[in-house]
């Protein structure tokens, strides 16, 4: 590594060459601010003009985040000039910015906001005409609001590389720029597969998810049945939103602010992970040793089942019919449970807690919707969540640990628990079809050569008692590309594969916690490398502490069969808990 000398505010520094002043002055302990630039160069436009110092060797001021330090530079952060062009960038893009503050749910974590604050950007310097503003709210998923957008690209870059889809683009030129999907047709209305990645990097309220808080507290005002059931992921990451350190565990302290919150169960969709483990195993095992369309694919994730509808759906048959978890359990909700209980199910509103945006699409998917009564009801993400726990003034911190609800379906196995790591689907499902093949437990339980948390491709070749089994695993749609060409054109040599739309998978969910390292200045300055491995391992020793490790071990996943299913792919498994897929071509019918 070589390394050149340059000298920051007076003092001397060496540091690698080849880094941008932006990276060489963090790397000196000196904050600038910036907003389009964003997560190592994944969005690098030098557009927002929102970093710019002074630098010897160049012409006036520079954007930091993308000049490179060179040898012998001298870097002035807090010269007057560099003070002032920082603050004016800012005024700038408030002076075309909505500011209706109080109005906007990223209030509190918005970066305009935080810049325009270290910049001392704070009154209107600039008034004139504002931009025309686009909003859309058609999609179940996602809202855009152009009103509030400034025009950084994180959104297009995250879209392009997280999944090479390319659905948000820059719109017209110059003042009439605006960010949109292709002729700023709603998402409702594009191949877009709702999977909120978008809205995990945007920097500002410009795009968020479709929040459905009034409408769980419309079902808590109307006497309801509220049941809440939350998906692994969100233990793994909602403390953050409370400033606990990423990766803490918060699964006692969820279920006591879920309890105050008034739901009037409070259930793990683990269970309901355990349940399509049965199903989904035995269909594996029914398609091996059938000679079933191979490789099947795992269908938990909305957000893949979209891209595969839209863009492969010469594939289909290769899905697993099983509905995804939450799905499941609240089908069974409201069959089962509702038989248990005694009530008419069309008074059950069940609430699914998730770390997806997709998942609010996916519950209203028609499959999913049985005589006007959908499996679920509603879909808040984990980012809802919280803000629901701080309008009731929760406390959350303080909140003792409580345990789920134990009735009907409160057992759940270590296997449920890693669903919400990426190989994790598929770890679960060996655990039980090695069981199934050999008739004893895997030792070790774990499946350790199909874990990870990047969104490449993860492959295995594992021998189950003279059964060879060839996986793969892959995470963001941009991977999964590679391996569903493969099987197109006849060339994969897997039975079985896991994808999820989002990379790294459901910690990573589109519904998460922002990761800001402005936000969070106890956390390392690596944190956007390191989240989601903190995440997973928060879920990966949930599942080391389990007594039960396998799905097909889960006491009250047993019962569930003898008492009312027979057995797993049974003909009334099948109805409440299979469902069908169907080719989309390019664009959606937009109910407005
Ligand atoms: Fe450098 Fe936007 S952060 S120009």
């Amino acid at each position: 590594m070589s390394l050149v000398n340059i000298k920051i505010e007076g003092q001397p520094y060496q540091v690698e060459a080849g880094l941008t002043i932006l990276e060489a002055a963090k790397a000196c302990g000196y904050e600038i601010p910036s907003l389009c630039a964003f997560n190592h160069g994944e969005c690098n436009q030098g557009s927002c003009r929102v970093c710019l110092v002074e630098a010897t060797g160049a012409r006036g001021l520079v954007a930091s985040c993308v000049y490179p330090v060179s040898e012998g530079m001298e870097i002035k952060i807090s010269s007057p000039a560099a003070v002032q062009a920082r603050r004016r960038s800012v005024e700038l893009m408030l002076s075309n910015h909505n500011k209706n503050c109080q109005q906007c749910d990223k209030n509190g974590q918005c970066e305009l906001l935080h810049v325009a604050q270290i910049t001392g950007a704070r009154e209107d310097a600039f008034q004139g005409v504002h931009s025309e503003t686009h909003i859309d709210t058609l999609a179940p998923g996602l809202i855009r609001d152009t009103s509030k957008c400034i025009l950084c690209g994180r959104c297009i870059a995250r879209c392009s590389n997280a999944h090479g889809m390319g659905i948000l683009g820059f719109e017209n030129r110059g003042f009439a720029t605006f960010v949109s999907p292709a002729e700023n047709r709603s998402f409702a209305d594009s191949p877009c597969i709702q999977c909120g990645q978008c809205v995990n990097v945007c920097p500002t309220g410009a795009l968020m998810e479709h929040s459905e808080i009034d409408k769980v507290d419309a079902a808590f005002k109307a006497g309801k049945h509220v049941i809440v059931q939350a998906a692994p992921a969100v233990r793994a990451a909602i403390g953050e939103e409370f400033d606990n350190p990423v990766g803490t565990p918060c699964t006692g302290k969820m279920i006591a602010a879920l309890r105050r919150l008034g739901f009037e169960r409070v259930y793990d969709v683990n269970f309901g992970a355990d349940l399509t483990i049965m199903e989904e195993g035995t269909e594996l095992l029914g398609r091996l040793q059938n000679g079933g369309v191979l490789p099947m694919i795992t269908s938990c994730s909305p957000g893949w089942i979209n891209y595969a509808e839209y863009n492969y759906g010469d594939l289909l048959p290769h899905l697993s019919s099983c509905k995804s978890p939450h799905e499941m359990q609240g089908a069974v909700i409201k069959s089962y449970w509702a038989q248990e209980k005694g009530i008419d199910p069309k008074d059950i509103f069940v609430v699914s807690i998730m770390p997806c945006v997709a998942k609010k699409f996916e519950k209203e998917r028609e499959q999913l919707i049985t005589n006007g009564n959908p499996d679920v009801d509603a879909v808040l993400t984990t980012r809802e969540l919280a803000r629901m726990i701080r309008r009731a003034g929760i406390m959350f911190n303080r909140l003792p640990d409580e345990e789920w609800d134990q009735d009907i379906m409160g057992d759940y196995t270590g296997a449920g628990v890693i669903f919400g790591v990426t190989g994790g689907v598929m770890e679960a499902a060996l655990r039980t079809v090695y069981f199934k093949l050999t008739g004893k437990e895997s030792e070790p339980v774990e499946f350790t050569a199909v874990r990870g948390h990047d969104a490449g491709i993860r492959e295995a070749s594992l021998d189950i008692n003279g059964t060879t089994v060839n996986v793969a695993i892959a995470s963001g749609m941009k991977s999964a590309k590679v391996l569903l060409d493969e099987i197109r054109e006849g060339k994969s040599k897997y039975q079985f594969i896991e994808i999820m739309g989002c990379p790294g998978g459901c910690i990573n969910g589109g519904g998460q916690p922002y990761v800001r390292p402005c936000f969070m200045p106890n956390e390392g300055d690596d944190i956007l490398d390191t989240y989601k491995e903190k995440r997973a391992q928060a879920l990966y020793s949930e599942d080391e502490r389990q007594t039960l490790r396998q799905s097909h071990k889960n006491p009250q996943i047993i019962e569930l069969y003898e008492k009312f299913l027979g057995e797993p792919n049974s003909h009334k498994a099948h109805e409440l808990l299979h469902t069908t897929y169907a080719a989309r071509e390019g664009f959606n019918e937009v109910k407005k």
